[in-house]
């Protein structure tokens, strides 16, 4: 083997990146160490513990011959001579900056492991999203040592998105690399650079300073969310005016300035990472004393957490104002197609908001239930969980479509709406179905940004 990769962290971004690049860098041995063990005896079976299209065959292949899962953090520190840090740095829930500035507990402990466990110098490369000169603390930290190593510090930051990781990550629009502009900071920037040659196109790997790449990686979830409470802010217009938000956003999409792409208005964003990065953005752009700019960003969560409030007042106000000891059924939890995560999901702050209304849940997902039965663990009232849809909505008063899984386009509402109490609705927080189709079947139908169809009026 050429050289040790260890990836220290085997989540939702350690375990497939480092999948991909032991599936295309046979000569490198791949070690992902984590120190939760239920996770990494998964890595190592057949029942991998995320679902990702793809990621099985890919795993299949590397695994055993130079791809390694372990619980063992001291020895692969002390093997490797590149560190990739993937793990988690959720939003502070304490002290300083609590509800906003990212929590680097996980972060810096892993730095000292690294400190503790070297025997020789490292390249340690920031996979997990920081905030803008954390590799600076990092840097401090590790130049503590009092054994005379030298480590150089690298930001390559991930742009994967779940659900389409694998292709996300064997074909990416950039790999961005940055480093400082110290001839030891460069060489481990080609170091990096070589391990992504393997597979990626040079002229897709983009490489900067250590600072821009940071705060490139923050900046570029804060635009991605932006654009999509941009388009959630004017479905709220549309409904008013009889526009239809889906004519707008493609018409809009045209311009090959603004593009097609995020423009798709949902009852808001979910997922571990755009409230978290934005909301970060926020703290440092007031820790720098920026407050204006601050202002700015945040507002980008206020009116997603407004969409989701939205949707309920909506609801309530369609369905008489009252949803207590009504059934009503969640079709999907998770936070977006295609993956079984919920961390973030707007199904949450629907369900708990409409479990305080007293009504009674009845959830489908296809692949997010048990993490959905984690969500609502400590929630009170009335919830069951259903892998069957047509069991999910018999006897309920409304279905709510709260993730855009593509099958709940394919199921039968003849037979739903047969189950279901009447009058009957549909919420179409994913503006998926059609609604003009369920309308005539006897629905009464509330998409987004689009106008009703409803009987009742
Ligand atoms: P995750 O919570 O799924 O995984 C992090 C893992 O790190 C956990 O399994 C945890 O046990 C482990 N860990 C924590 N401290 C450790 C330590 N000291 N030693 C060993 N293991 C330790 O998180 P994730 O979704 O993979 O995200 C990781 C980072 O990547 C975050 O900074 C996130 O913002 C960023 N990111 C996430 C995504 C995504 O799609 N989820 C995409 C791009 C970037
Ligand atoms: C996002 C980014 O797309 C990735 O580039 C980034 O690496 C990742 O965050 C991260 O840093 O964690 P992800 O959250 O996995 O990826 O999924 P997205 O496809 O971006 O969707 C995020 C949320 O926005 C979902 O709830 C989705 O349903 C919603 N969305 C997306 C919309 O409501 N409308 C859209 O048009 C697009």
């Amino acid at each position: 083997m050429k050289k040790t990769i260890l990836c220290i962290g085997a989540g939702y971004v350690g375990g497939p990146t480092m999948a991909v690049i032991a599936d295309k860098c046979p000569d490198y041995k791949v070690i992902v160490v984590d120190v939760n063990e239920k996770r990494i005896k998964a890595w190592q079976s057949d029942e991998l513990p995320i679902y990702e299209p793809g990621l099985d065959e890919v795993v299949r292949r590397a695994r055993g011959r130079n791809l390694f899962f372990s619980t063992d953090v001291v020895a692969g520190i002390k093997e490797a001579g590149i560190i990739f840090v993937s793990v988690n740095t959720p939003t502070k829930t304490f002290g300083a900056g609590a509800g906003k500035a990212a929590d680097l507990q996980y972060w810096e402990k892993t730095a000292r492991d690294i400190i503790e466990h070297s025997g020789h110098d490292k390249i340690v490369v920031e996979k997990s999203t920081l905030p803008v000169r954390t590799a600076e603390a990092m840097r401090r930290i590790l130049e503590s040592n009092t054994k005379g190593l030298n480590f150089d510090i690298i930001s390559n930051p991930e742009f994967m998105a779940e659900g389409t990781a694998v292709g996300d990550l064997q074909h990416p629009d950039r790999v961005l690399i940055g480093a400082l502009e110290t001839p030891s900071g460069q060489k481990a920037l080609q170091a990096i650079k070589d391990i992504y040659l393997n597979w990626v196109p040079e002229e897709r790997i983009k490489t900067t300073n250590l600072w821009s790449s940071e705060l490139t990686k923050l900046v570029s979830n804060a635009m991605l969310a932006q654009r999509i409470s941009s388009v959630n802010s004017i479905s709220a217009l549309c409904e008013k005016t009889d526009a239809n938000i889906l004519e707008v956003s493609s018409a809009m999409g045209l311009d090959s300035r603004i593009g097609p792409k995020f423009l798709r208005a949902s009852i808001g964003f979910g997922g571990s990472c755009f409230k978290k990065d934005i909301l970060n953005l926020v703290y440092l752009c007031e820790f720098y004393g920026l407050p204006e700019v601050a202002a700015y960003w945040e507002q980008v969560v206020k009116i997603n957490d407004y969409q989701a409030e939205r949707f309920v007042r909506k609801i309530l106000m369609n369905m008489f104002n009252s949803v207590a000891g009504k059934k009503i059924a969640v079709f999907g939890f998770a936070f977006k197609a295609d993956t079984g995560d919920t961390r973030e999901s707007p199904a949450i702050t629907v369900s708990k908001m409409l479990l305080e209304e007293r009504a009674v849940l009845s959830i489908h997902d296809p692949k997010a239930l048990e993490n959905a039965r984690l969500d609502l663990a400590d929630c009170p009232g009335e919830i069951s969980y259903h892998e069957d849809p047509y069991e999910a909505a018999a006897g309920t008063h409304a279905i709510l479509v709260l993730t855009e899984w593509k099958q709940f386009r394919d199921y039968d509402y003849r037979k739903i709406f047969e189950v279901m109490e009447k009058p009957a609705f549909i919420f179409d927080g994913r503006n998926i179905l059609d609604h003009r189709a369920l309308f005539e079947q006897g629905f009464n139908v509330y998409p987004l940004g689009q106008r009703e169809y409803s009987h009742l009026t």
